[in-house]
């Protein structure tokens, strides 16, 4: 036995040692870990257990036959991340260069199956040249597994994907299927469908990696990236505390955590932080800092589509998933990006588990031909279909402007909301004052003699009958109308009343409603 444990040692050691000496040297010098290192920060000490250590690839042809490399490019397993059971598969890129082929993706479909099967996260770490060249056609149905199973587990368990190296061509569509998707800054890391070279040659457009596919671009502007981070480490603790939010699976509650905050405070400062005056902007974000437990509030997407704020926080230790309209850019309005950020995020809340809170205070929706064309009818639909469909606990309080399709779009009572409460400072109506003035009053004002006058005396009397909560709460649209300072204790009390909410929807297939009766 001696012997046969010391065979196995040497074996061991093999696998551990990936691509080898020279190879971790250069990943190294790219200034990025190696799989098993970037393994050991994310689990808790000594809890990681490793699958499929030995297998390797069974291709045969340009010499995949002579490698002797273990693991097939990707380290598999689970480990306990904050004492809670998680799984991952972390690319190698010292070992053919982590490409995926067959033996590659089984090894991710086990992981998947497994996590599946005890209703797990699953943290993806990619750095990959993408599908190995010499596995041809065996390699493309490799990523068909890895989609399957990223579709298959969407809203069953959260999935998480580390962009820790390249990735090029379809192999960007696993982390797009992902629920969350956290990049890391620098030269190292980049995701594209077509790289610089074919761009080049196909419109003549002359882009580096980092413009075409950096950390900054997808965070910024394609939206792709949900958290931009500056290093490996930050990205390990940027995806434990987004887990410190998330139930392990969808049959599960978030995880409630006693933050040490004083449940039925007063919010400290509202009044001053929002203006009365509609025409001031001002950041929504320092309203739900001063909502929410101890300040602490992760927002996702910081960077794209700031005209709407999202993210996880807590409210008297239980966790709530926040959607507010942001002033500070482009005046709250929503647009395609703003719409798309928000409804993918409800729909996330939604099968988690998680409450929603909305925070409105919004003109409407961004007007022009550049929004039109590019369907903001399309993009805005997803909005209203996430919150009508979604069945967690819906909690709104309009602050100030609710104006128009962008009311409806922020979760009304009509739309599903369970309880909407408005500041005194609310102003509700189908659009702006203006806007509404020169539509109803047209012929008046192309006809009086003083146009400006008059314009200026309807705007302060369409003002004084809509610029209010009032209007919309003698209709019974709005449950009350509170003090600034007691935000807090409205949604934790709303939160409460919720807790058991129980809410259902229309079975979509024969078979499902078979299944019922
Ligand atoms: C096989 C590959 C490979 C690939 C890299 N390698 N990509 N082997 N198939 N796709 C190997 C290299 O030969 C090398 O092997 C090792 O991995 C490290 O690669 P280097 O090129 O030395 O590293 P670096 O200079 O850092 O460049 C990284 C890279 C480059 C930018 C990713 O390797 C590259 O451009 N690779 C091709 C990317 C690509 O086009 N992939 C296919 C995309 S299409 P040795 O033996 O020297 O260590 C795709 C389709 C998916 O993925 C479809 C899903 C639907």
């Amino acid at each position: 036995m001696d012997k046969l444990i010391e065979e196995m040692k040497s074996l061991k050691a093999k696998a551990m040692a990936g691509g080898g000496e020279d190879k971790i040297k250069a990943q190294h010098e790219k200034g990025k870990m190696t799989a098993r290192e970037r393994i050991a920060l994310l689990f808790d000490e000594g809890t990681f257990s490793e699958i499929m250590t030995f297998a390797r690839t069974q291709s045969t042809e340009f010499g995949l036959d002579k490698t002797d490399l273990y693991g097939d490019g990707v380290v598999t397993g689970w480990g306990k991340i904050d004492g809670r059971t998680a799984f991952v598969y972390s690319q190698d890129f010292t070992s053919l260069g982590g490409t995926l082929g067959e033996m590659h993706a089984s090894k991710i479909g086990k992981v998947y199956e497994l996590a599946l099967k005890v209703g797990a996260p699953v943290i993806g770490i990619n750095d990959s040249g993408g599908a190995r060249i010499q596995e041809g056609a065996a390699s493309l149905e490799g990523y068909g597994l890895v989609f399957k199973n990223n579709v298959m587990a969407s809203g069953v368990i959260p999935q998480i994907t580390i962009m820790a190296g390249p990735a090029a061509g379809g192999a960007v569509y696993s982390p797009a299927l992902t629920d969350f998707l956290i990049m890391v800054k620098g030269d190292a890391y980049y995701m594209f469908v077509t790289g610089p070279e074919i761009t080049k040659v196909v419109l003549g457009e002359d882009v580096s990696m980092q413009d075409l596919g950096g950390a900054v671009v997808h965070a910024s502007k394609s939206g792709v990236v949900h958290f931009m981070v500056d290093s490996e480490q930050e990205a390990i603790n940027t995806a434990k505390r987004l887990l410190s939010y998330l139930p392990s699976n969808n049959m599960e509650e978030p995880p409630y955590m006693d933050t040490g905050d004083t449940n039925d405070r007063e919010v400290k400062d509202a009044e001053s932080i929002v203006p009365t005056d509609s025409a001031k902007t001002f950041d929504i974000r320092d309203l739900v800092y001063a909502v929410v437990d101890n300040g602490e509030f992760l927002e996702v997407h910081k960077h794209w589509a700031q005209n709407i704020t999202v993210g996880f926080a807590r409210v008297a230790g239980n966790v709530v998933g926040i959607v507010a309209n942001n002033s500070a850019y482009a005046s709250g309005a929503i647009d395609i990006d703003a719409a798309d950020k928000a409804a993918r995020f409800i729909r996330f809340c939604d099968a988690f588990n998680i409450p929603l809170v909305s925070i409105v205070d919004t003109p409407g929706y961004i007007p022009g031909t550049d929004q039109e064309y590019r369907g903001i009818i399309r993009h805005g639909a997803k909005m209203l279909y996430a919150f009508a469909e979604a069945t967690v606990p819906k909690i709104t309080v309009v602050v100030r402007r609710s104006y128009g399709g962008a009311h409806i779009a922020m979760s009304i009572k009509s739309l599903g909301a369970d309880v909407i409460y408005a500041w005194p400072s609310a102003e509700i109506a189908v659009t702006g004052p203006e806007g509404a003035v020169r539509i109803l009053y047209k012929k008046e004002l192309q006809a009086a003699s003083n146009p400006d006058e008059l314009l200026k005396q309807r705007i302060a009397e369409y003002k004084k009958l809509f610029a209010n909560p009032y209007w919309a709460a003698k209709k019974g649209l709005i449950d009350d109308v509170i003090e600034p300072k007691d935000t807090r204790k409205v949604i934790m009390s709303a939160l409460s009343m919720l807790k058991n909410k129980r809410e259902y929807r229309y079975p979509k297939k024969a078979w499902e409603y078979a299944s019922l009766t």
